[in-house]
């Protein structure tokens, strides 16, 4: 009786922490408020949320259970089944390379706003935005910031201490979700704020384009960590009695949640204080302070909220450079230490450029937008949903669904409600065929319009 020697994790709360630490991070923060904000609101939550459920929680189960089966990580579960789909992985590879390199540039504007806490927030809009402009186009500064969150990430994978960051991050994970529970009420209670929620609740599904489609589609793979193989090799470490239906509809329910309370409490406070609420990456940024400034103590609020964000946005960058460091190592023989260090040095250097087109190389445009959007619009919109819709065909059809399902069941001795209704509808036509629509809508093929 040979056991499968990979590790597993010693139970299912230590796969709902680390996917979920994965999952829960600037993309709940930081970008989901933002696409809000720049399609039309209410109709892009509601998009959203349809195609959390829809798309997100089918792919998600998907991936768990292509990863338990095969025990590999991305390219490795490919081929595994086929050889010749190997290339396939390869996709998820580049998208979080991609991500990882302005993602680390995010991770750390948190530190720099951690900071500037202790010296006050500015609760005047146009100074906030002013500071968050200056900041984020120096030269200099954001990239020192950039340095101490990529290091970070690169330390602690090097070390193989990422067990232990999640383990201590998702304690502090409680502390981040009562903090963001008391901004939202701050924010709802803010004098105007009400013409905020009625942007963001109230929907007018006139203003959904193709556009809004994808960006929504591509915040479901961004923010569920699905497409690069984040929670597919999770996936390979949870354990064969475990409950893949259960584990794989808690984590995208707490993810979901956070965004939605993340724009409870910035779109009110973007109305009561006169905030754009399209201008994009800044949102979060430049809004939060203002809602700091509104509250007693807002500044150790503010300087926890930016301190626990961190945390967050560090377990995720951990599951965003490993699955690239593990595929230099298992595909390429690199040892641990050279991928991580050299793979980690690179997606910095690629960050430096992004963080650089904030600012004194905002004039080169990659297809009309700076390069930092471009990796920002390029990876979550294009390359996650492509590697989804790659996935979820591969799982479908090429390793089957009745095998999918076999193991999302464990040999069917768990009940899974709408298991059938996953394997023989869902993941095999449902998924594969909304995500086409959504390409061929905001490309234009098909009009969205009602
Ligand atoms: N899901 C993370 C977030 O929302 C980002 C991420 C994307 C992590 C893809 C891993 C893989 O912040």
């Amino acid at each position: 009786m040979e056991q499968q020697s990979r590790e597993t994790f010693g139970s299912q709360v230590g796969f709902v922490f680390a996917a979920a630490g994965s999952a829960i991070g600037l993309g709940n923060i930081w970008r989901f408020p933002y696409l809000a904000g720049m399609y039309g609101g209410a109709a892009f939550l509601f998009v959203y949320l349809a195609i959390v459920v829809v798309v997100g929680v089918v792919c998600f189960i998907g991936e768990v259970s292509f990863g338990r089966h095969t025990r590999q990580s991305n390219v490795g579960a490919f081929k595994s089944i086929n050889k010749a789909w190997a290339p396939a992985g390869l996709i998820g590879i580049l998208a979080g390379f991609m991500i990882l390199s302005f993602y680390s540039v995010v991770g750390g504007w948190t530190i720099r706003y951690f900071f500037q806490a202790f010296s006050g927030f500015f609760a005047d809009p146009v100074a906030s935005g002013d500071f968050f402009g200056a900041f984020i186009s120096d030269p200099l500064m954001p990239i020192i910031y950039h340095a101490l969150f990529m290091g970070a990430t690169i330390w602690i994978v090097y070390n193989g201490i990422q067990d232990g960051i999640e383990k201590y991050s998702n304690i502090m994970m409680p502390a981040l979700f009562v903090l963001i529970l008391i901004l939202v009420v701050r924010s709802l209670t803010l004098p105007g704020g009400q013409e905020g929620l009625a942007f963001y609740l109230k929907p007018d599904f006139s203003k959904i384009t193709g556009e809004t489609l994808l960006a929504a589609l591509g915040q479901v793979f961004f923010t569920l960590s699905l497409g690069m193989g984040s929670i597919l090799t999770y996936g390979s470490y949870l354990g064969k009695d475990e409950n893949i239906p259960n584990v794989s509809t808690i984590v995208p329910f707490m993810d979901t949640l956070i965004a939605f309370m993340a724009g409870l409490i910035i779109f009110p406070a973007v109305f009561a204080y006169g905030f754009e609420p399209g201008q994009g990456g800044g949102l979060a940024f430049v809004t939060l302070p203002a809602v700091f400034s509104a509250m007693p103590a807002g500044n150790l609020f503010g300087a926890a909220f930016f301190f626990l964000l961190f945390l967050a946005a560090l377990t995720s960058a951990i599951s965003l450079l490993e699955p690239v460091a593990a595929y230099m190592m298992e595909e390429h023989g690199w040892t641990r230490n050279k991928a991580v260090l050299i793979m980690g040095s690179i997606i910095f250097l690629v960050g430096v450029v992004a963080s650089l087109s904030n600012g004194a190389w905002s004039h080169i445009s990659f297809f009309g937008d700076n390069f930092f959007d471009f990796l920002d619009n390029t990876s979550g919109n294009i390359l996650l949903p492509v590697s989804g819709l790659v996935t979820s065909i591969f799982i479908a059809w090429v390793w089957g669904s009745e095998h999918a399902l076999k193991e999302a069941t464990n040999d069917g001795t768990i009940t899974f409600a709408w298991g059938k209704l996953w394997a023989n509808v869902l993941i095999k036509y449902v998924a594969p065929i909304l995500i086409t629509l959504v390409f061929l809508s905001s490309i234009g093929i098909i009009p969205v319009g009602i």
